[in-house]
């Protein structure tokens, strides 16, 4: 039973975003603000759209700015958007773009809203680093103390270890583990080679090469031009290798668990920064507006396992159920995109796909079955193209409609693992 039925249907009219460029690199100086402002201005005149029809404005980030946390509210503010407009922000950490899209679309299906811009951003190469505890307690102690004395005094109480600041890891809280040492884990439990990992990230490298050369990913891509001089532009992505073999890709050393690893720089998403947007709308406001969707959500779901059992393997427990709400099948999908946080992730959720195990875990008799790998991630993945957290399910959900319509194809399936053991899938529909 598709799960829009009872409501009304939601179009994705069209997607943007910027390039992404590896953390530290081109678009450093860049908050993710500025980047989610540029992806969705150029998303409103890329479709010509009014911006006095916009109902809503929903934005993914997974590490905020502390100073204006509503990533979403201040790109609304931008001048090229009413001060009316509604926005607020979400997060379930990589598929935070992707909880954005489903948040506009169920306004749009309640009927609470007709047009609406979801997408989100990320600026890994400004990761806000605090204070410790110790050190903002004396700051804290300064500020309110009346005479110099005690001003000293609360300043007296610093220890060395509290000058250390506080940067954000890319850990579970609860676990301890890092996202990579779970992709390690997660390669052991499923046994997934280093040769077959290099293999996929060799394939993400050549597919997105592919779609950069004959113009189908730039395409998708607003060019920014760079602060603080402006005087050049970054028009593609910039992790990926069109010259990766898989010699070099050997070559690397496994950086979460130097003796027995399988998991390299080569085969794991970068750091990244950028942005992403997509336009929904009701069909009924799309048709007013004399825009043709290209695709209709026809399902999605969400799901959750526990973090300290296989971290990023959630997405096989929500692919079924989204398949299910779509009353479709892993075969009859003409494309695939799954988000490469680690090549050990993809192919571990592939072999959960088969798994009669995975299957009953998730509520089914019987396994999905395998993805067609000619089908798969035509156009690249994060580990190639990049993964700026909260834009990646933004990029993902772009590329799988556009491919969609460019083959001629009718539907698609995307997935996303996320932190805390997250995981999401959604069926789409080509319009
Ligand atoms: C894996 C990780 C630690 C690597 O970081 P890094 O060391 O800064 O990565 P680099 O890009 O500098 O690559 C390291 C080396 O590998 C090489 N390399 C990377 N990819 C390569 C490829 N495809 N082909 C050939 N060489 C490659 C680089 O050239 C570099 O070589 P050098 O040291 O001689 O310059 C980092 O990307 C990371 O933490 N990724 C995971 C992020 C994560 O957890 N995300 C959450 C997932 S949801």
């Amino acid at each position: 039973m598709p799960i829009y039925e009872p409501g009304r249907r939601v179009a994705i009219i069209a997607g943007v975003r910027t390039p992404f460029a590896k953390a530290g690199t081109t678009l450093r100086a860049l908050s993710a603000i500025e980047l989610g402002k540029i992806a969705v201005s150029e998303l409103v005149h890329r479709t010509d759209l009014d911006p006095a029809s916009i109902d809503l404005l929903v934005f993914g980030t997974v590490l905020p700015s502390v100073l204006a946390p509503n990533i979403a509210r201040e790109i609304a503010l931008m001048p090229l958007l009413p001060k009316r407009l509604d926005a607020y922000s979400v997060s379930r950490a990589c598929a935070s773009a992707n909880q954005a899209i489903t948040n506009a679309a169920d306004q749009i299906a309640l009927g609470h809203a007709h047009v609406a811009i979801a997408g989100g951003a990320e600026a890994l190469s400004s990761v806000p680093i605090l204070h410790s505890r110790g050190f903002s307690d004396a700051l804290v102690a300064a500020s309110k103390a009346k005479t110099l004395s005690a001003r000293l005094q609360a300043f007296a109480k610093i220890r060395a270890k509290d000058f250390i600041p506080i940067t954000p890891a890319i850990a579970e809280p609860t676990t301890g583990e890092s996202m990579g040492q779970s992709a390690e884990k997660m390669a052991k439990l499923n046994g997934v080679t280093r040769d077959e990992q290099d293999a996929l990230a060799l394939a993400s490298h050549e597919n997105a090469a592919k779609g950069t050369a004959d113009g189908r990913l730039t395409a998708e891509m607003v060019p920014v031009m760079v602060p603080p001089k402006f005087a050049a532009a970054m028009t593609s992505d910039n992790g990926i290798r069109s010259d990766t073999t898989a010699a070099a890709l050997a070559a690397l050393r496994p950086v979460f668990d130097r003796r027995y690893g399988t998991v390299t720089a080569g085969n794991s998403s970068p750091l990244t920064d950028g942005g992403a947007a997509v336009l929904l709308m009701s069909e009924e406001a799309a048709k007013a507006a004399g825009l043709q969707p290209k695709a209709y959500i026809r399902s999605y779901a969400y799901a959750a396992l526990d973090p300290g059992e296989q971290l990023l393997q959630a997405p096989v427990l929500a692919a079924p159920m989204a398949l299910e709400r779509a009353g479709l099948t892993l075969k009859e999908m003409d494309l695939v995109e799954m988000h490469e946080a680690f090549a050990a992730q993809v192919l571990s959720n592939l072999r959960g796909f088969e798994s009669q195990y995975w299957a009953e875990r998730a509520g089914f008799s019987s396994p999905l079955g395998a993805v067609d790998r000619t089908r798969l991630n035509v156009m690249g993945g994060s580990i190639s193209i990049g993964h700026p957290f909260g834009a990646t399910g933004a990029r993902v959900t772009t590329t799988l409609v556009n491919e969609l319509e460019r083959r001629g194809g009718q539907f698609g399936l995307m997935t996303v693992c996320a932190a805390g053991g997250l995981g999401f899938a959604m069926v789409v529909e080509r319009a």
